[in-house]
């Protein structure tokens, strides 16, 4: 099964100079959740983003895969260069956890969406791609601390 989780402001912001446009303890400890003992696939520039908080821990995942286009070696990864070979290779759970690049190129592949809404704008530069959320069913939905905590799936295609 391919997840994805994210959060996004109301305008769908989600990312400021390659960090995060904001501090919300309830979410941080939602994904760590969510993501803990996982196979997580993310892009380069989240990988170096979430390598700048993780300086001396190691990353908090069962297995890491680092998508990037350029020939790479990662002390703590494994570098998927063929992204679509891939995702439909893969027989493990994946969840991917961004950013914008990898979240378009995958969303197409993605059975179940965990989505924190942020009722609020903020300043940012990286928007999550527009897309129908009517292609999934939404199947759990919780507030906490204003944001919302929701949960969409479909079947496998
Ligand atoms: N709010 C949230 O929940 C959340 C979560 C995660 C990230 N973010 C934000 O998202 C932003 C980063 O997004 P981003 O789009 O700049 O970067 P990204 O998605 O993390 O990484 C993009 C990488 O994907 C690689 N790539 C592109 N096409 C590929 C393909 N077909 N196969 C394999 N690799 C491919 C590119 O490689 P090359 O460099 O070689 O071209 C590039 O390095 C940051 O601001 C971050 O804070 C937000």
């Amino acid at each position: 099964m391919i997840s994805m989780i994210w959060a996004m402001d109301e305008n769908w912001l989600i990312g400021k100079d390659n960090k995060l446009p904001w501090h919300y303890p309830s979410d941080l400890k939602y994904f760590k959740d969510q993501t803990k003992d996982q196979s997580v696939l993310m892009g380069e520039m989240t990988y170096q983003s979430l390598k700048s908080y993780y300086v001396k821990k190691p990353l908090p995942f069962k297995k890491v895969y680092v998508a990037n286009v350029e020939d790479k070696i990662y002390s703590d990864a494994i570098h998927v260069k063929d992204l679509f070979t891939f995702l439909n290779s893969t027989k493990e759970d994946i969840m991917i956890i961004g950013g914008k690049t990898i979240y378009k190129l995958c969303l197409p592949y993605a059975n179940k969406l965990y989505i924190t809404y942020i009722l609020k704008t903020h300043e940012g530069n990286v928007f999550f791609p527009k897309f129908d959320l009517n292609q999934f069913n939404l199947t759990n939905y919780r507030t906490d601390e204003g944001l919302i905590f929701a949960v969409y799936e479909r079947d496998a295609l």
